[in-house]
């Protein structure tokens, strides 16, 4: 029962005493992977970049940093309200002068036109997806031919995650994701095992073919 509450929170938080501890969590314990996530995507100062599943935003607020050229562009998408807002207040400054966009919508319907993005970045996100394949789908769908996705994840406290049900089935699995992105038409898909200070995780990559 716990686990599953846990779950829910950690895939939709709501403003609660529960989506505010999943908050903390999130910000305390993810935000290392957040940062490695935008280095690994090798973000340029004109690019236009997405964060899938945001969550309180500093990612964002990382790959903000980067996006130095007038035409950088950074959007991003949360489908919890919450987490839109809390992410909206801390990037305030840049969404009022238009470098930020955050969409409160679900992966797989993105209010972004065919082939717009240069890069997609996203951490701790795609096992709450219920269709792996809609969400990698959308995804191609909204990057440039040749721009690169990547996701990172601390495998061993995920899969501990799934062994107490906290996550739901199988999607958790990198494998899953992996086999979902090269039937979107994602081609060089591929996972490594990275090491930041004590921390290791693994980063899957992959390149819009179209
Ligand atoms: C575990 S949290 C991770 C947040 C942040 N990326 C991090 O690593 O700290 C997962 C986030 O993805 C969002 N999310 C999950 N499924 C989503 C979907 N289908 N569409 C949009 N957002 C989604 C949740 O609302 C939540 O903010």
């Amino acid at each position: 029962m716990w686990a599953q509450k846990v779950g829910e929170q950690l895939g939709h938080p709501t403003r609660s005493v529960a989506g505010w501890l999943v908050s903390k969590f999130l910000k305390t314990y993810n935000q290392v992977l957040e940062e490695n996530t935008v280095r690994l995507s090798g973000i340029q100062p004109g690019d236009t970049v997405l964060e899938l599943g945001h969550g309180p935003g500093l990612g964002l607020q990382s790959a903000a940093k980067l996006l130095t050229e007038p035409t950088g562009r950074l959007i991003g998408v949360d489908y919890s309200e919450y987490m839109h807002q809390m992410a909206s207040e801390r990037l305030k400054e840049l969404v009022a002068c238009g470098k930020v966009t955050l969409h409160h919508c679900d992966v797989a319907a993105l209010p972004l036109a065919d082939s717009s993005v240069d890069k997609v970045f996203h951490c701790n996100c795609y096992y709450f997806w219920p269709d792996l394949k809609k969400g990698a789908s959308e995804i191609h769908r909204v990057m440039k031919p040749g721009g690169l996705m990547v996701t990172t994840l601390r495998l061993s406290s995920v899969a501990a995650f799934a062994a107490k049900r906290v996550l739901p089935g199988e999607n958790w699995r990198p494998e899953a994701y992996m086999a979902a992105l090269r039937e979107s038409g994602f081609t060089d898909v591929r996972m490594e095992d990275k090491q930041h200070k004590h921390i290791t995780f693994q980063a899957i990559y992959a390149t819009a073919l179209k």
